[in-house]
């Protein structure tokens, strides 16, 4: 990861970016930007090389958009311009991912700030410049990037430490999710998974993690977790790990979908359809490196967080369309199609927290349909809750955090569909619409907790197809920003 480190005045000028902002009195967007003021000292002209080049190349100060100025022979050898927008936490987000690409061939380079720079522009710039860097390869050959070290320029770097470390962790873990996510499926099975959890848990204090297999599965009555990983040589997992700072007063429980990998079962997909299901754990990703987050910042907040993590495949022993799964505590659902796989495995955490937990509050994320990004597009997850406030504060995490996500209905007129005339419940109704009758179906399960339980469907925004901003192509580390965000609101 990427070394940053804040300083009064720069350190080393080899590369130097200066932020650039709208004019004021801009009206429309294309009215000339100017540069931003800064109390730092500069080399004698620099700025005034800055201002004529802002006019010279018509830049207009938005967000991320960039110009660099070659100086062979000259200190800074290299001079950056990047648009900051409004100057918001946002602005610079994008600001900063733009600095990571341009600058990624050099080795270092020195950002600097305005005098007034707020802890949220501090955040943005911060978190988009680790974001975008980030990197999956399993390989040592090709180009690496040569960018090691970025310097902040801030009027007081003790002004910024408390800001750093939340940023810093914050991309820390949305960093572990994309590398969880990325993996292929061959390494990545639920004991693999429910490992490397292990590893990075151990020695914190005040977190405690349970993992539970096959044997425990069975003797408590995972039923769904284990009909779903029955097919599969490598045997499922459910992970439970507790983050319990003394003292806390609300207890959040989190729930994520952690198929590792999903072909389908016996419902097998078509092959284009099964292209990405090594990111079928993506919920479960986000919700693990997010209470990884929460110890590491040491969130006043108790979280108990649960991955129910399961390969779907395809062999004798997988589950077949027709069967009957009991759920842990009892309740039975039909299974006509092994592909929605995803809620029989919530199914029983969400029972479980409900009956054992009795959390304040319960959150799940889950890939859990392709109707996702039909009805929202690409970047945007299917947030259900039936409390306003809960969905409102959850929304206000998600658009800070610099994700999306937006509310759907669950609208009582779908209910019937989930009705079974073998079982309690039907798991795959083929009426209606996907993402919404998934949220249904898990909502028969949350008994006291309905009213305080949202179920976010993030199958779109899990994955990137190209670089966008902070997100680069793959794995998105959805969710973590925004759930490190809301369990920051709590107490
Ligand atoms: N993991 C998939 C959902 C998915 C699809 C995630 C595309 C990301 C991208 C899930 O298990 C699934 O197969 N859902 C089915 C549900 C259907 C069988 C009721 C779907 O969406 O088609
Ligand atoms: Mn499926
Ligand atoms: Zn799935």
């Amino acid at each position: 990861m990427l070394a940053i480190r804040l300083f009064a005045e720069p350190d080393r000028l080899d590369t130097l970016v200066l932020p650039v902002r709208p004019a004021a009195d801009a009206e429309g967007g294309d009215a000339p930007a100017v540069p931003v003021l800064t109390t730092a000292t500069l080399p004698d002209g620099v700025a005034d090389e800055a201002a004529a080049l802002v006019g010279a190349a018509r830049l207009t100060g938005r967000a991320g958009e960039i110009r660099t100025q070659l100086r062979p022979g000259r200190a800074p050898g290299v001079l950056v311009l990047v648009g900051v927008g409004d100057g918001d936490e946002a602005g610079w987000r994008r600001a900063g991912a733009a600095i990571a690409r341009t600058v990624a061939g050099e080795q270092h380079a020195t950002v600097v700030l305005p005098a007034d720079a707020s802890p949220d522009a501090v955040r943005g710039l911060y978190e988009g410049l680790l974001l975008a860097s980030y990197r999956f390869r399993l390989t040592d050959a090709g180009e690496a990037p040569a960018l090691a070290g970025v310097d902040l320029v801030v009027a007081d770097p003790d002004d910024h430490l408390a800001t750093v470390e939340t940023a810093r962790t914050t991309a820390r873990v949305t960093r572990l999710a994309r590398d969880l996510t990325n993996m292929p499926s061959s390494v990545k099975n639920p004991e693999w998974f429910a490992g490397q959890i292990a590893e990075r848990a151990d020695g914190t204090p005040d977190l405690h993690l349970r993992v539970r297999g096959p044997a425990e599965l069975a003797a408590e009555g995972f039923g769904g977790v284990l009909a779903v990983g029955g097919g599969s040589a490598s045997t499922p997992r459910l992970v439970e790990l507790d983050w319990h700072p003394a003292g806390a007063r609300t207890h959040v429980v989190l729930v994520g979908k952690g198929i590792t990998f999903d072909t389908g079962g016996i419902s097998i997909k078509p092959v284009p359809a099964m292209k990405l299901m090594r990111k079928d754990m993506g919920g479960a990703a986000a919700v693990v490196a997010a209470t990884l987050g929460a110890a590491a910042l040491r969130l006043p907040v108790r979280v108990t967080t649960l991955a129910p993590l399961a390969e779907n495949a395809v062999s004798g022993s997988a589950f077949r369309p027709g069967d009957v799964v009991r759920h842990y505590g009892g309740v039975t659902s039909e299974t006509t199609n092994s592909d929605a796989e995803g809620r029989l495995v919530l199914a029983d955490a969400i029972s479980y927290a409900v009956r054992e937990l009795k959390p304040d509050v319960l959150v799940d994320l889950a890939t859990l349909t392709g109707a996702n990004a039909v009805a929202l597009g690409k970047r945007t997850a299917a947030l259900y809750s039936e409390n306003d406030e809960l969905a409102t504060g959850f929304l206000a995490a998600v658009e800070a955090s610099g994700e999306q996500a937006w509310r759907m209905p669950l609208p009582s007129e779908y209910v019937e569909y989930l009705g079974s005339e073998v079982a309690d419940l039907f798991s795959a109704p083929a009426q209606g619409a996907g993402s919404v009758l998934a949220a249904l179906y898990l909502r028969e399960f949350t008994d006291d907790l309905r009213d305080r339980w949202v179920h976010v469907d993030m199958s779109a925004p899990s994955w990137a197809d190209s670089d966008d901003a902070e997100l680069t192509k793959g794995a998105t580390g959805w969710g973590v920003r925004s759930l490190l965000r809301w369990l920051a609101t709590l107490d």
